[in-house]
């Protein structure tokens, strides 16, 4: 089978050994502000904080040839021209070689006897990539050729750049000097940012106009200039403003030099936007070229982000036999852990960046994987989270990163949202014990003088829930649970509808979900043992609603061999072994066995087997089987997908790890690592199926009754990422944050390892001994230093 590339975990890169992988392999760069994706090719884009509205690179998607737009080196050597990541003149390399790393990607390429290094980091706290380029002459003569650079500008709204030709393409706008291309579309008018592109040493030449750089009818593949080895010197007014400088080069053999690339954003006070008329204030620009100017800035800016990295990663890590898991745990689950939390489900080689805005759930849920690392963000996500509640606890679905706001046009109502707020807030809580955090006066829908408390925002979440309630006493499911396309109450038959937005019919509504009953369970628990500390008399009626809810899952949604998925709007059962299709799905599998409702009755172990011999495949657990195969329009969105894709049918990675946790819960560790396993992307046997990244995992992967099962879609961007994270560090590894302490509980079939984790002010190592006993340890919450040796 084909290898793409493999893992060097001492380095904590994928190595990328051919260009032509099945898909872009991509990575990210940037940690705060300014975020960047990259493909394997150099392709791709960055942004300053808003992928849609400050949008700096244009990128195409979808497009034909795929990925077309990146940071592109060319190299004219003679009659051939080529680039260091193989794209877009493709001509072949003797040597490739991309390694993606932590916040950073180098791509190498080698060409008679020249060889290009590239470099690409955001540097911390700076709005800017940084590209180096080394330049060696491994050959035995001197060598004289042109380098170029090229980039193409986004005119900073990434949507009306694709839509509004009519006025887009007489706005472009940029200035020029020896070093540096500057783009400056309407900055004249009420922009007060720009974008750069600067080297540390002066052109030999430049475009800044697209199609004479290109040429009116040629692609990036073949641009004229370069094809030529000329420049036009072109200023670009109007049409598509670019960066594209040239340099003319001569090596001694065995000669090696160093360019440095600077691409950078800038925002100006609206009083110091301009230092002359018309012409924009270049300091800051001026500023960042100089930070960046020599090597050893580039090296120390490296390192610097390096040690940020090595610092968080360094907070939880394992040592086993089993290298997959190893490099999963240390390096590459945290790492998109991360990536996910920054960019929530916004860019992303299959999210375009001018769609969603931040989703309420996605959100809580996204932090919980990343709160051990930076838990101020966790903490402050929190709060505006809560901020876009409704005073009855309902919430916005989403809402936009800029403006912090709840989304008008999405809406809410969804039925599982407000718990997902607890589901949050109880981990941020476990992880670090800050209780301070309940304390914050937050305001609902962001209107000032409405604050109550984060806490009292909890409780209006839960009793939002125990409010709505249907007539088997289980959670109404409102406009959709957990999964966004399981719409009871949609019953839409207009193709130009959207199923997420469109009005519900709420009248008379009987749309249950047992996936909200077992959120609810779950949470609920959480919730009391949380009231019960402060001694909050609300305690007692929480548990009181948990204890129904329990027991109305046992008498309303059991259907004998695993747990029902729903009832819909007239009442009947959905997900029931009496429906012809869909009998089962995985939801309700994972949550209520999570919730270990039934367990004593033996529901959570037969239900555990259900969804083994049910919904498992080589890849992993389809969400629901058989999958629909006509359009229902009292289901929803989940019947418009073809057999095997996405919710209907689709492995969605996001429920596998609920199953897997309730696998653990019932301490069965062999079936909860094989599910574990499958989804895995470090255990991928097949990359060229697989298609996607094997060093990230999917939000979707093509489940049995798709046309190739085990293909993967949607990487990156997922709540996978937090939950497999939780399923490995808590339920396998076992290593459990509690309120006051640790408990660890493995359930792995790995034998020994080792674990070093940081925990508020501790620092832990346990070694784990595997006897076959089994058990728990707490570990009482001390700051400092522990080494603990446990035998289970
Ligand atoms: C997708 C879901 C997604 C939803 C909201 C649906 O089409 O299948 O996975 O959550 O849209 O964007
Ligand atoms: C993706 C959405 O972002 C998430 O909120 C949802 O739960 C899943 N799709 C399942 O529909």
């Amino acid at each position: 089978m084909k290898e793409f590339g493999y893992f060097d975990d001492k380095h904590r890169e994928y190595v990328i050994t051919t260009p032509a992988t099945p898909w872009p392999w991509i990575n990210y760069m940037g940690t705060e502000d300014f975020f960047s994706l990259i493909s394997n090719t150099a392709g791709g884009y960055c942004f300053y904080k808003d992928a849609k509205f400050r949008r700096i690179l244009r990128y195409r998607y979808n497009g034909v040839p795929m990925d077309a737009g990146g940071r592109y080196f060319y190299i004219k050597d003679g009659d051939t021209v080529w680039n260091p990541g193989w794209k877009p003149c493709k001509t072949p390399l003797d040597f490739y070689e991309c390694r993606h790393g932590m916040g950073y990607t180098r791509i190498t390429g080698e060409k008679d006897g020249l060889r290009a290094d590239t470099l690409f980091f955001v540097p911390l706290g700076k709005c800017c990539e940084v590209h180096r380029l080394r330049l060696t002459n491994t050959g035995s003569e001197r060598k004289s050729f042109q380098l170029y650079a090229f980039l193409e500008w986004c005119l900073w709204n990434a949507s009306t750049d694709m839509e509004n030709f009519q006025r887009n393409l007489s706005t472009g706008e940029v200035e020029i000097e020896a070093d540096a291309l500057y783009h400056k579309t309407e900055y004249r008018e009420r922009r007060d940012h720009y974008a750069f592109y600067g080297a540390n040493r002066p052109f030999d030449g430049f475009d800044t106009d697209r199609e004479c750089f290109l040429g009116a009818y040629n692609g990036f593949e073949a641009p004229q200039q370069v094809l030529s080895g000329t420049s036009g010197n072109s200023v670009a007014h109007g049409w598509s403003p670019v960066a594209a400088p040239r340099f003319d080069l001569t090596l001694e053999a065995g000669e090696s030099t160093e360019l440095i690339f600077v691409l950078g954003y800038v925002q100006n006070p609206q009083d110091q936007k301009f230092s002359a008329p018309a012409v924009i204030n270049k300091a800051p620009a001026r500023e960042l070229l100089a930070a960046f100017a020599n090597t050893q800035q580039v090296e120390e800016a490296f390192a610097r982000l390096k040690a940020w990295w090595d610092n968080l990663l360094g907070r939880f890590t394992v040592q086993s036999s089993v290298p997959e898991l190893d490099r999963t745990v240390n390096i590459w689950n945290q790492y998109q852990c991360m990536i996910t939390y920054f960019m929530s489900r916004s860019a992303s080689y299959f999210e375009s960046g001018i769609g969603r805005g931040m989703g309420f759930r996605d959100s809580n849920q996204d932090l919980t994987g990343i709160v051990h690392m930076i838990p101020e963000r966790a903490r402050q996500r929190i709060l505006d989270i809560a901020a876009t509640q409704f005073p009855d606890g309902g919430c916005y679905h989403q809402y936009q990163p800029l403006t912090k706001r709840g989304n008008h046009d999405i809406g809410g109502g969804f039925g599982d949202d407000p718990l997902w707020l607890i589901f949050g807030t109880v981990a941020y809580l476990k992880e670090t014990g800050d209780w301070s955090i309940l304390d914050e006066p937050v305001p609902f829908d962001n209107q000032p003088g409405s604050e109550k408390t984060l806490l009292e925002h909890l409780k209006i979440s839960f009793q939002h829930v125990v409010d709505r309630r249907g007539p088997h006493g289980l959670p109404l499911i409102g406009r959709a649970d957990w999964n966004d396309c399981l719409n009871l109450n949609c019953f839409s038959w207009n193709p130009d509808e959207s199923f997420q937005t469109t009005e519900n019919k709420s009248e008379g509504s009987q749309a249950e979900s047992l996936m909200i009953a077992g959120l609810f369970v779950a949470e609920g628990r959480d919730f009391a043992a949380l009231l019960q500390r402060l001694q909050d008399p609300m305690a007692a009626s929480v548990q009181t609603a948990v204890q129904e809810m329990e027991q109305a899952v046992k008498t309303y949604g059991w259907d004998g061999e695993w747990f029902l998925r729903a009832y819909d709007f007239d009442g009947n059962k959905i997900g029931s072994h009496e429906n012809p299709e869909s009998k089962i799905f995985i939801e309700s599998q994972g949550w209520c066995t999570m919730a270990r409702i039934g367990a004593e009755e033996g529901l959570c172990d037969r239900a555990l087997d259900a969804a083994s011999e049910e919904l498992e495949c080589e890849y992993g657990l389809v969400l629901n089987a058989p999958a629909y195969t006509t359009y229902l329009a009292e289901y929803g969105e989940i019947s418009s997908y073809p057999q095997g894709y996405k919710e209907n049918g689709g492995i969605f990675c996001h429920n596998n790890p609920w199953v897997i946790i309730g696998e653990a819960m019932a301490g069965r560790a062999q079936d909860a690592w094989r599910h574990y396993c499958k989804i895995t992307p470090a255990f991928t046997k097949d990359q060229a199926l697989r298609k996607v990244e094997p060093y990230v995992f999917c939000q979707m992967v093509a489940g049995k009754e798709a046309a190739r099962p085990g293909e993967g879609k949607n990487s990156w961007l997922t709540g996978t990422a937090a939950w497999t994270w939780k399923a490995v560090s808590e339920a396998l590894l076992g290593i459990q944050p509690q309120f006051d302490g640790l408990l660890i509980q493995p359930c792995i079939p790995i034998g020994d390892y080792h674990i070093h984790r940081r925990f508020r002010e501790a620092e832990y190592d346990i070694t784990i001994h595997q006897t076959g006993k089994g058990g728990s340890v707490f570990i009482p919450y001390k700051p400092g230093k522990q080494v603990l040796e446990l035998t289970f």
